[in-house]
């Protein structure tokens, strides 16, 4: 019988306080994961999601936007847990930016998306691919999307390239650190049921969105989750570099 547990694992996680994350939160504890729960303006959230479980966690604030918050953030999980065996790179954004809007505020919006979304991942892997070179080795998870293959909309080319970035990111660690025990796994989401999608249903209808797979139903963040825990358990080391596309069967659509 094959039982995915992840006990004696500290694994952070980003953006654990809302949508996918709040999911991938839920289901490392259960699975008896040490969890870093990283989250922005929602601590109120964060600490719900944490609460019933017997595994270990604590609550870390911190603005991906700002490049020194985001190197603090991981000092003070690591400061706090004594080591790191996982990075799950999650949080994000993604904001609607129109290619008619005024030049400023569309490369505003492109630089706030890049440096959410890419700089703060890549600042997380630097720093957790040095922790786990003093250490043995360890994994990372990013949550890439589905834009990142397919391309996004008009509205959405800032988030696409940003998650085009962080495919590549992914893909260079587990080519270049692979010897050093570091592995390193995408997952791409198509739609799944968040606050996010919800901005863009807003936007688009959800008929948009369930006109685009194959199943009947929108992706949930439980839908995800499992598949953390399973790259994390070091099951699938040898996908090492591999993206998992997790999008109710778009491609086949
Ligand atoms: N939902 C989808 O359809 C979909 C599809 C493909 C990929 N994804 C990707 O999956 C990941 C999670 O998305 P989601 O749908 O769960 O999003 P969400 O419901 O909007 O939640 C976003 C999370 O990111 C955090 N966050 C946002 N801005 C931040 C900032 N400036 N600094 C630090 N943290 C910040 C939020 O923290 P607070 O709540 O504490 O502020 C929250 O925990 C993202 O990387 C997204 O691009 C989502």
């Amino acid at each position: 019988m094959m039982e995915i547990s992840l006990k004696g694992q500290v694994i952070l996680v980003t953006g654990g306080s809302r949508g996918i994350g709040a999911g991938i939160t839920r289901q490392l504890l259960e699975a008896g994961a040490q969890v870093a729960v990283h989250y922005n303006s929602n601590e109120a959230k964060a600490r719900k999601i944490c609460q019933g479980y017997k595994a270990e966690s604590h609550l870390f604030q911190a603005d991906l936007s700002d490049a020194l918050s985001t190197i603090n953030l991981f000092k003070q999980v690591v400061e706090r847990f004594g080591s790191l065996n996982c990075l799950v790179s999650n949080a994000g954004v993604a904001v609607s930016s129109a290619d008619d809007k005024a030049e400023e505020q569309w490369i505003s919006d492109w630089d706030f998306t890049m440096n959410v979304n890419l700089r703060a991942c890549g600042i997380l892997c630097k720093m957790a691919v040095e922790h786990f070179q003093a250490h043995g080795g360890g994994r990372i998870v990013n949550i890439s999307s589905r834009a990142a293959f397919r391309g996004d909309t008009a509205d959405y080319l800032a988030y696409a390239a940003s998650k085009g970035g962080v495919v590549a990111l992914t893909r260079s660690i587990a080519r270049a650190y692979g010897k050093q025990n570091i592995k390193a796994f995408n997952i791409a989401p198509g739609f799944v049921r968040t606050d996010m999608a919800q901005d863009f249903m807003d936007q688009y209808g959800e008929d948009y969105a369930l006109n685009d797979i194959a199943l009947n139903q929108l992706t949930e963040p439980e839908d995800l989750a499992p598949t953390v825990a399973f790259l994390a358990s070091g099951l699938a080391d040898h996908a090492t570099g591999c993206t998992i596309d997790i999008n109710a069967g778009s491609y086949v659509h």
